[in-house]
């Protein structure tokens, strides 16, 4: 039984957690999180999970705007299925708010209650960020070579949260390039750099082609919608591409590279950069294989090659992340349950 199973006949409780909680719990975890990150990759690997095609909703009178479900299993020690709800509305940054919002409901393992609803923006943030970390960190030792020059190809709160999470496991740069097609975005983000502690130089590129011909890490978080990189040539000195936006390169510089993805029917969709590279073949053989197979050893990428890592976002990574706050909070007793929140309980009133 878990902590918030009921007694026998009493309703389950159901807790919120906003924001700031979740914040707390993650804040300066870097390393613990890529762990946990960890975990749920190979429980995934091994067939410990349950991950759906995630359901995109869109809308004929707003067309940049999406909200994707994301439902999942994750067995294992986490034993939690849910739902990860998860808003992208990229003119919000205009409004001055993120362009994501989110929640993630956890489902208790036994009844199937919910348990609770959690503020997801900042899950989704860190486990995205914590993702990109055990990749860089993994395909750098198999390739054996540290990245040094990192570049962030489009600078908003995705890129802020890879950053933190690089430095907060021990990455240092010697340069940091960043580009993005808003001016203000770029000068923001060099502010959060310094801010933040940066010492080096820190490159403020004009255009595309320098920052990726600088960088040897290259952190791709734009909101583009359709390719928009797409000369091979850019990547001969061949940099690790964290491609966590998955729209951004065009099928020839995808042709080009060793191509690891999370998962391979889920990164084979929604036209994302590496589903139109096998429309444009017909088939699927330039994809190297997944994390897991680099985590097992079993894949083992190379220099010679850029190399590119492409996300496409698994729920089951929220669940273990959300899992793992909820339980944190329930053991410090700071769990903000909503009374009565099942209610009318009793079979026949
Ligand atoms: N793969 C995953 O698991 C995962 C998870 C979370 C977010 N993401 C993706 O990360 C991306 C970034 O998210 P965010 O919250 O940081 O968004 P954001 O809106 O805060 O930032 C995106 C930035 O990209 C810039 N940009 C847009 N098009 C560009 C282009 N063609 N060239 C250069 N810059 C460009 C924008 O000006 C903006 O500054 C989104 O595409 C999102 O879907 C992926």
């Amino acid at each position: 039984m878990t902590e918030s199973s009921p007694e026998q006949g009493a309703a389950p409780s159901f807790a919120v957690i906003p924001g700031a909680q979740v914040q707390h719990v993650l804040d300066g975890r870097h390393r613990e999180v890529v762990e946990l990150i960890e975990t749920a990759y190979r429980l995934h690997g091994e067939g410990q999970t349950v991950n759906p095609p995630s359901y995109f909703l869109r809308f004929p009178d707003r067309p940049s705007a999406r909200i994707i479900a994301l439902p999942a299993s994750v067995g294992g020690d986490v034993r939690t299925d849910g739902l990860k709800w998860i808003s992208s509305f990229p003119e919000n940054v205009g409004r001055s708010i993120p362009r994501a919002s989110a929640v993630l409901i956890l489902n208790d393992h036994d009844t199937g209650y919910p348990l609770a609803c959690l503020e997801s923006s900042i899950i989704s943030a860190a486990r995205t960020a914590a993702s990109a970390t055990l990749a860089a960190e993994r395909i750098a030792d198999a390739r054996g070579v540290r990245p040094t020059r990192i570049g962030f190809f489009g600078t908003g709160l995705i890129a802020r949260y890879v950053h933190g999470f690089l430095a907060g496991t021990g990455w240092t740069f010697d340069e940091i390039g960043v580009y993005d097609l808003a001016v203000e975005h770029a000068a923001g983000f060099e502010e959060y750099l310094h801010r933040f502690g940066e010492r080096g130089p820190v490159t403020r590129h004009q255009d595309a082609e320098a920052l990726i011909r600088s960088s040897d890490l290259v952190v791709f978080a734009t909101v583009a919608g359709t390719p928009h990189i797409t000369d091979p040539a850019w990547f001969d000195h061949d940099p690790l591409v964290l491609h966590l936006s998955l729209r951004d390169l065009a099928p020839e510089v995808v042709l080009a590279a060793t191509n690891i993805v999370d998962d391979v029917d889920h990164c084979l969709k929604a036209a994302t950069s590496l589903h139109l590279a096998e429309q444009f073949t017909g088939h699927r053989n330039f994809v190297a294989g997944t994390l897991y197979d680099v985590l097992t050893g079993t894949l083992r990428p190379q220099t010679g090659r850029p190399v590119v890592f492409s996300p496409f976002g698994l729920g089951v990574l929220d669940l273990a992340l959300g899992r793992h706050v909820y339980d944190t909070i329930v053991a410090s007793d700071e769990l903000r349950v909503v009374d009565g929140f099942f209610h009318d309980m009793r079979r026949y009133g």
